[in-house]
């Protein structure tokens, strides 16, 4: 959708989507449009669509479903979910007829529609679509007394960043390594607007990121730290927000190797550090007033005759010696030198980390919420707010110190897992929160449930590009 536009009347509309709250669908306004008389079966219910012809039969209508006021966060799947269905008959226009309801529904319409555009099927051989939607040749036209271009401009923007997660978590890994996740924060920054440093091998070992160094020495990939910088034109006192994420291009396991059933979704173990590439940039695109800090440690955790092994002692970036118990529990020791560097380097005034870190959060939360933990309570009420709103939930489990005792080593500073098959996403946590030293405003979000999942839009699980609007929002919630 190169051209969103408003209109002010529907006269050469020519397929038309009506939105509806259930339970609230406007019957006579059907009718005005389409000269039909009776209702339609069709009450709103969430997801719900209804095709009509238009009163000369020049039209289409299609009445869609947004569900109960309780719904709305989630409206943009109604729309998301009406063009996967009906959009290969779409040519010339699509018209959003929005004058009914509140003005932040053309934010929803907008998002779904665009959302839909992600093509998961982008390395089948031999195909070039024709549809037209898909390929840009549809406009949007805008039928409201509200509309609001620059929301309608954001909408897409914030979708098309979205999209371009979803294909970079969706990659396979063997295209998907350390290098390219940097070459992707490279290019987005030359795009939109912000720094890209990568330190490689080489420098990684200079600086001191023994444990990042050793989860990925068993293999040809070599390991990358990836930092981006966006900071806004101009001068004034902006806050620092520092944006970690686990950036595990694949995950075996190494040598306390996973089994093989559900190895291959472990190519999503990158699911942190694209959320964090999509933040940034949409801060970048967006131009919001803040300083961002984001880093990604990436790394892919091999099998091989150079791989850490079980009972391994390593060292990390604070100088705090770790016992490896089993090397599946990679990602806090990649996270660990990466939030220790984070924090020393730029001393920021937050830092989240988002992570794909547990099966255990999704054995708790299941595939609904985030496992989020932190002792701010400020921070965390926050992101629970912005995340019922935005759909990309989150939900609080505790860093009680009743867990400490489960990381202690004997020969070690600290061991990477407790032995235990309790309490994993707790434990992890309070792994990370040694390297993360006091800092008052840390938090960590592990998404191992919400970045990767079933959807009616795929027969195999898939990307969900989870945390590029609960941390867009959250970022124009502290600029606000
Ligand atoms: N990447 C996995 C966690 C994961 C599991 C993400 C399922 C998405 C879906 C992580 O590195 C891991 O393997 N964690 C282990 C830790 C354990 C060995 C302490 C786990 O959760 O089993
Ligand atoms: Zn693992
Ligand atoms: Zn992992």
């Amino acid at each position: 959708m190169k051209i969103i536009k408003p209109i002010e009347d529907l006269k050469s509309a020519q397929f038309i989507l009506i939105p509806f709250l259930q339970d609230e669908v406007d019957y006579d306004l059907i009718t005005e449009i389409t000269g039909i008389k009776g209702k339609p079966d069709f009450s709103g219910k969430f997801k719900q669509i209804n095709t009509l012809p238009g009163v000369e039969g020049d039209k289409t209508l299609y009445l869609v479903g947004l569900g109960k006021e309780k719904d709305l966060s989630q409206a943009h799947e109604a729309f998301r979910w009406i063009s996967h269905k009906r959009n290969k008959a779409w040519k010339g226009s699509i018209t959003l007829y929005l004058d009914h309801l509140d003005s932040s529904l053309l934010y929803s319409a907008i998002y779904g529609l665009v959302l839909s555009k992600y093509d998961i099927g982008s390395l089948k051989s031999g195909k070039r679509s024709s549809n037209s939607f898909l390929n840009n040749e549809v406009e949007c036209h805008i039928y409201s007394k509200t509309y609001n271009e620059s929301l309608a401009v954001e909408a897409r923007a914030t979708a098309r960043t979205v999209n371009a997660i979803k294909a970079l978590v969706d990659a396979p890994s063997n295209i998907k390594n350390p290098e390219y996740l940097a070459n992707w924060a490279i290019d987005s920054g030359s795009r939109f607007g912000f720094k890209a440093t990568i330190f490689d091998k080489t420098q990684l070992e200079e600086q001191g990121f023994h444990a990042l160094l050793a989860v990925g020495q068993g293999s040809n990939s070599e390991p990358r730290l990836i930092q981006m910088e966006y900071k806004p034109e101009g001068k004034g006192d902006y806050p620092i927000l520092a944006l970690v994420g686990k950036g595990i291009t694949f995950d075996t396991g190494g040598l306390s190797i996973k089994p093989s059933d559900n190895m291959h979704h472990m190519k999503s173990d990158m699911g942190g550090a694209a959320a964090v590439f999509g933040a940034i940039e949409l801060a970048a695109k967006l131009k919001l007033p803040i300083q961002l800090i984001g880093v990604v440690a990436s790394a892919e955790n091999a099998v091989d005759a150079n791989s850490i092994r079980p009972g391994d002692v390593i060292n990390s970036y604070s100088g705090k010696t770790i016992e490896v118990i089993d090397t599946d529990a990679e990602g806090r020791l990649v996270l660990a030198d990466a939030i220790n560097y984070t924090i020393k380097a730029f001393n920021p005034d937050q830092i989240i980390d988002l992570a794909t870190l547990t099966g255990s959060s999704i054995g708790t939360l299941g595939y609904t919420a985030a496992a989020m933990f932190s002792d701010n309570e400020d921070l965390k009420d926050a992101l629970s707010d912005i995340g019922f709103e935005t759909h990309e939930r989150v939900w609080p489990l505790p860093l009680f110190d009743d867990f400490k005792s489960d990381l202690h080593s004997d020969i070690a500073d600290i061991r990477n897992y407790s032995g235990k098959p309790i309490a994993g996403a707790i434990t992890a946590a309070k792994f990370l929160e040694v390297f993360a030293e006091d800092h008052p405003a840390w938090l960590h979000l592990d998404i191992a449930g919400v970045a990767y999942s079933d959807s009616s839009y795929a027969k195999m699980k898939s990307a969900t590009g989870y945390g590029v609007r609960l941390l867009t929002e959250y970022i124009k919630s502290i600029i606000e």
